[in-house]
């Protein structure tokens, strides 16, 4: 067997500790398939102290995790501290440029700067790897770059957040509010130390972000990824959609087509029947359609300390391997610049959920509007008479255009009946 492949792990958390957990305990079997042993030489964290239920004294310590980088006795330095710059980012820079292989479960970074990263690593002629980084245990980096290789791949979209996932699942199974539910996640620690990542979909933008560049051969474009988060959607919206068939779901969509980029995060309504609809709880969910595939579907958990670290190590194993292929599938100087597509070219349907005063002329008020705007309406439900003399009405249009739809919504809430500012809520075929 030739001679170990040292390994050096910024970052002990959850996942870090998960990947000496895996180190050590499949210490064998990892040998045999990576035809040479995986051993960690360093290891570092912010505080030394700390009891992290696992014997780290065998590993050499770093305090200054930037210093990794440095170190002679190391091939590869597996970043997990996380956070789009700052140490992360000067670690793994310094890394590459210091000829050494990077494994990184840093989605926000690598949704910045996965194109720099992978210039750096082509010149520096190492390896840069993140499989962690989107989806957690599903291999979706992987299966596309490699197992999908054959063909030409039109769109990518799915479940990218487990923790919304596990919000909106609950908020129609157990009919909770949406601050019940976030105070539950908040309790269970499912939530990013910022929040805001989880809500408002940037964590999902992030991991969207990457995956089209690894579908498409695009360069990593965060800046202009649409997003929206799951703060707006409530209970009643849930249950109205389950009425006419739809289940609410944070979606990730990336599509290409001619050097055309269209990326984009937000809720959605789809057919409940769909495979993708019943990916409940804290689970991911990938769909990934190319012309000679047709479709695949790819599910699994996305978060947690065994499903990240497996995917780590996954990487290591690969790079233990001997396989070096450019970080997104190919040579970083051939990524495309996509040019971007607005979400004001969207075309779809949209389900619009209006909290108005019941009296008479209302409705016709609103067709007006959207009668302008040339929004053609296929069902509108009105759901009964509130206590206060206001009702909901709820609007399901035929296709339109997201810039119709727009102009459509500000009309209406120029209406002096409509008591509050419209839901409204894309609906995807899909
Ligand atoms: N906050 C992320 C999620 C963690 O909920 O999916 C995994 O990236």
């Amino acid at each position: 067997m030739s001679k170990p492949l040292k390994v050096a792990i910024a970052g002990l958390g959850n996942v870090g500790i998960g990947v000496v957990k895996i180190l050590e305990e499949h210490k064998e079997l990892i040998a045999d398939r990576a035809g040479r042993e995986i051993a960690i030489s360093a290891v570092s964290a912010r505080s030394k102290d700390q009891d992290r239920g696992v014997d780290l004294s065998p590993y050499q310590w770093v305090d200054n995790a930037a210093e990794m980088a440095d170190l002679d006795d190391v091939d590869i330095v597996v970043e997990l501290i996380g956070g789009e710059d700052g140490i992360a980012y000067e670690l793994s820079k310094n890394s590459l440029k210091n000829g050494k292989a990077l494994v990184t479960a840093n989605k926000a970074m690598v949704a910045h700067h996965g194109a720099l990263l992978a210039d750096m690593a082509q010149d520096a002629g190492v390896v840069l790897r993140y499989e962690a980084a989107v989806a957690g245990g599903i291999p979706i980096i992987k299966s596309i770059g490699e197992g999908l290789a054959a063909n030409k791949l039109s769109q990518v979209y799915g479940i990218m957040n487990g923790t919304t996932n596990y919000m909106l699942t609950h908020m129609e199974s157990r009919g909770l509010t949406y601050d019940e539910i976030l105070a539950e996640v908040q309790e269970l620690g499912y939530l990013e130390a910022d929040p805001a990542l989880d809500l408002d979909g940037i964590d999902a933008a992030h991991k969207l972000a990457i995956l089209s560049s690894v579908a498409f051969g695009t360069k990593t474009d965060f800046e202009s990824v649409y997003i929206e988060g799951i703060r707006n959607i409530e209970s009643v919206d849930i249950e109205y959609g389950k009425e006419l068939g739809y289940r609410i779901k944070l979606l990730g969509i990336t599509k290409y087509e001619d050097g055309n980029l269209s990326q984009r995060v937000h809720p959605v309504m789809i057919d409940r029947e769909l495979p993708i609809a019943s990916v409940m709880d804290g689970f991911n969910a990938i769909v990934v359609d190319g012309d000679y595939i047709d479709r695949t579907f790819y599910n699994g958990r996305g978060a947690g300390e065994g499903p990240t670290a497996s995917a780590v190590v996954a990487d290591l194993i690969d790079i233990a391997r001997g396989h070096s292929g450019p970080a997104f599938f190919k040579p970083a100087s051939k990524l495309i610049e996509a040019a971007p597509v607005s979400i004001n070219r969207r075309k779809g349907a949209y389900y619009v959920r209006l909290h108005v005063e019941d009296h008479a002329g209302v409705i016709a008020d609103i067709t007006a509007a959207l009668k302008h705007t040339n929004v053609s309406v296929e069902t509108m439900l009105q759901k009964g008479t509130e206590k206060d003399g206001t009702v909901y009405v709820v609007i399901v249009t035929h296709e339109t255009t997201e810039v119709a739809m727009k102009d459509a919504i500000n009309r209406i809430k120029e209406v002096s009946s409509v008591i509050e500012t419209p839901q409204s809520i894309r609906i995807e075929k899909l």
